[in-house]
């Protein structure tokens, strides 16, 4: 069976060619076994066997924690279930799952009062004793519980370009929503982020699909490490290639252009073990993706062989009639995705679909085994996570839980992303007894810094959020001995420009740290993607004083800033770096942290000019721009830092892939700077000639090296033959025989690919 592009790149052994300065690591995606077929649970069996049409479509149905609450009553931790509402969900109506918060984020204490009184409620008086399966949103670290550990938003992961962070990022989420007693997490977003307009950019690991496949299966095998905690893996399928850049709008996309650049993640996370999808609210080709039986069914489970539950998204069954007018009625909505493939509807608020779908069974229009086969599904979740033996959270988990080290690690996760993209003439580290102004909207605030989905859905209530954490402001503050600061202007409304560029004028240097506050999903939706107009005004204001103007973008999305960046003398991209983001930003300024991020897309330079790194040859000959062809703000994969590094040696171990179709490619870097520094070795590949229009390059591999002044690295890469293979007309994986250049660090060297070696797509 052929499947989508997945990536076995793997390090070569020291033995096998390399150097013995070889460093290991996992930045390539080793070909992991599938997880076998699960076999049946005889507990799930014997439920199965004794459930009614209503318990089985009960487990079927999820609802949002406030459709159990006391209406109008306390939000956040001071939240109360409502015993009637309640009982009738999960007794009268044998609702298997709930997800969410209400108003925003709960203490651990608060987490265990309210699902041992979910759960104890399922024990003691529902007939089967079936537990309820909580789900929550961790996608940046223990976001919904008051205290826990909160790490930059994937974005800003990937700026690291640093997959064993990445599993640990995820092991500590894993262990903290454990902690907290939620066994199911909405985590990690796999969709790629090749639109930057699109509101959940920063969400994403950004533009492309092997860094988002090898880093999202690195956060999913941490997460479920202890096989206590389901990841699932959204938004199943092509979510954010939105052609308006607005969420939940369509993917105008053929099948061949889903599976090469939005599969890859999901095809590697699967084959990692991810426990659980959730399905786009969008649509593909002008299928709604939770009507899509080719998406659901054909592609998820036959070709990919996921075993796990497809769970939809907020009320996304009811939009099939409601919104796409693809079903005529809700009960048609219903047949459709269930037929397509869903197993969970995240309802959330009613029993409409419930209804539906025990209407549909007595009718005849949906057998009762397909419904077996989801609540077999879930049923198997539940056993698997050990819900039915320990349904309650185990106050002694707490010990784990926003531990000091898990604090380090979200602190070295915000260091490390951070990107310097500009600094002339050596403008940065700034000396710590410079007159320094510090001015912009998000210089004094930890909801830009943390983003959405932040203690409340937007991220917008600072009131939930720790005391320690410092703005940049508070960090710089810390540092400099001459700071002053003046907001300057709001994120769209003006401030006082003026005040700020008198400020300025008697400044060494500026600070102004621009962006955008904290949203989620549609609420962030722009028309463009220029940065306010009152911000530029500010950077104006400031720059026409002649004072060097450092700027420190925090934002979820690149927000164009090309009116004001060539008066700028440094740029700074914070992404949203979550709770330590103002020290990390602090410690780059100053010189203390020799910045080491990438950036993980392409900043584009202007609105309508968005084109990705890996774009087609012809997109960019066209004559009105002299030839000058693609000219982002800064490249993919652009990143400075205080040190220099240089490349040599770039060899291959064959002029040939070898019969097995493999080949080995290594390359030295060093560190010709005068201090320590991280340099990410980016490997990438391009075909000359294939039947489908190749890549200008596509990246293969990266690999991230510490290096002390002087010091060099040979770092080795295994490319197997999947690796230059692409998604053929017929969906399948070719690799067609040819010339293939590899290009590292400015180097490049060719090799040939000839004929008769089999692509597998990664089996
Ligand atoms: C979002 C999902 C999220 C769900 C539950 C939806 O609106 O699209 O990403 O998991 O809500 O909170």
């Amino acid at each position: 069976m052929h499947r989508p592009l997945t990536l076995t790149l793997l390090i070569a052994t020291a033995a096998a060619f390399a150097s013995p300065a070889v460093r290991h690591a996992s930045a390539q995606l080793p070909p992991d076994p599938q997880p076998p077929p699960r076999a049946a649970l005889p507990r799930v069996e014997a439920l199965l066997a004794a459930m009614t049409l209503e318990e089985k479509v009960g487990q079927m149905t999820q609802l949002t924690l406030a459709a159990v609450t006391a209406q109008g009553g306390p939000s956040h931790d001071s939240v109360r279930i409502d015993p009637a509402k309640l009982r009738q969900a999960i007794v009268q109506r044998h609702v298997g799952s709930l997800l969410n918060v209400v108003g925003g984020s709960l203490s651990i204490e608060g987490w265990h009062r309210l699902l041992g009184e979910v759960q104890g409620m399922a024990m003691r008086e529902t007939r089967l004793g079936i537990p309820v399966l909580y789900g929550i949103d961790f996608v940046h670290g223990a976001n919904y519980t008051l205290g826990g550990t909160i790490f930059p938003h994937n974005l800003g992961m990937a700026a690291t370009f640093d997959a064993p962070l990445a599993r640990r990022a995820g092991e500590i989420t894993g262990d903290e929503a454990l902690a907290s007693g939620v066994p199911w997490n909405f985590a990690p977003v796999l969709d790629v982020g090749r639109n930057p307009v699109w509101p959940r950019f920063y969400e994403t690991f950004g533009e492309d699909p092997t860094v988002a496949a090898i880093l999202g299966r690195e956060q999913v095998l941490g997460m479920q490490r202890g096989g206590r905690v389901a990841a699932t893996l959204k938004h199943y399928l092509a979510y954010s290639a939105s052609r308006t850049g607005h969420d939940r709008t369509p993917a105008d996309l053929s099948v061949r252009g889903v599976r090469e650049n939005y599969l890859p993640p999901f095809a590697a996370a699967v084959r990692a073990g991810a426990r659980a999808v959730m399905v786009n609210s969008g649509e593909i080709d002008g299928e709604p993706v939770h009507a899509s039986r080719y998406w659901l069914t054909e592609v998820l489970r036959d070709e990919l062989g996921f075993t796990g539950v497809v769970v939809t998204d907020w009320e996304d069954i009811y939009y099939l009639h409601t919104r796409h007018h693809v079903a005529p009625s809700i009960k048609d909505a219903v047949r459709m995705a269930i037929e397509a493939g869903v197993d969970m509807s995240m309802t959330p608020t009613d029993f409409r679909f419930t209804d539906a779908l025990i209407e549909l069974v007595r009718e005849g229009a949906v057998p009762e085994s397909r419904i077996d086969q989801s609540v077999r599904r879930i049923l198997t979740l539940k056993e698997e996570l050990g819900l039915f033996d320990r349904p309650l959270p185990d106050p002694a988990l707490r010990a784990g839980f926003a531990t000091d080290e898990s604090a380090a690690v979200a602190r070295r996760a915000a260091r490390e992303s951070i990107t310097l993209l500009k600094n002339e003439g050596g403008i940065l580290p700034l000396r710590s007894d410079a007159k320094i102004l510090v001015t912009g909207p998000a210089a004094q605030s930890m909801t830009a810094l943390n983003g959405g989905w932040t203690h409340s859905w937007q991220g917008t209530d600072a009131s939930l959020f720790p005391e320690a954490p410092r703005t940049v402001l508070e960090a710089v503050l810390r540092r400099g001995r001459n700071v002053r600061y003046v907001p300057g202007s709001g994120f769209t409304e003006p401030g006082d420009a003026a005040e700020a560029a008198r400020l300025a004028d008697d400044a060494d240097v500026a600070v102004v740290v621009i962006g955008e506050d904290a949203y989620a999903e549609g609420v962030g939706d722009i028309a463009d993607l220029t940065l306010p107009e009152a911000q530029l005004s500010l950077v104006r204001a400031i720059q026409a004083t002649g004072t060097p103007t450092v700027l420190v973008l925090v934002e979820g999305r690149p927000r164009i800033i090309s009116p004001v960046v060539d008066a700028a003398r440094g740029v700074v991209m914070a992404y949203w770096p979550g709770m330590h983001g103002g020290e990390a930003v602090a410690e780059v300024l100053f010189g203390e942290t020799n910045p080491s991020g990438r950036l993980p897309f392409t900043y584009p330079r202007y609105p309508n000019e968005l084109l990705t790194y890996d774009h087609k040859a012809t997109e960019t000959l066209s004559p009105r721009f002299d030839g000058r062809g693609f000219e982002p703000q800064w490249p993919f994969g652009h990143g400075l830092s205080y040190t220099t590094f240089t490349y040599r040696d770039l060899r291959m171990d064959a002029a040939r892939m070898d019969p097995a179709g493999r080949i080995r490619v290594q390359v030295t870097v060093q560190n010709t700077g005068a201090r320590a520094g991280d340099e990410t070795v980016l490997l990438y590949t391009r075909q000359r000639y294939a039947s489908r229009t190749p890549y200008t390059r596509r990246l293969r591999g990266f690999e991230r090296v510490s290096l002390a002044p002087g010091e060099s690295r040979t770092v080795a890469f295994t490319l197997a033959a999947d690796d230059l293979s692409f998604t053929g007309p017929d969906g399948r994986m070719v690799l067609e025989p040819g010339e293939f250049d590899v290009m590292v660090g400015g180097l490049t060297a060719t090799f040939q690919v000839t004929a008769g070696l089999a692509t597998t797509g990664g089996r």
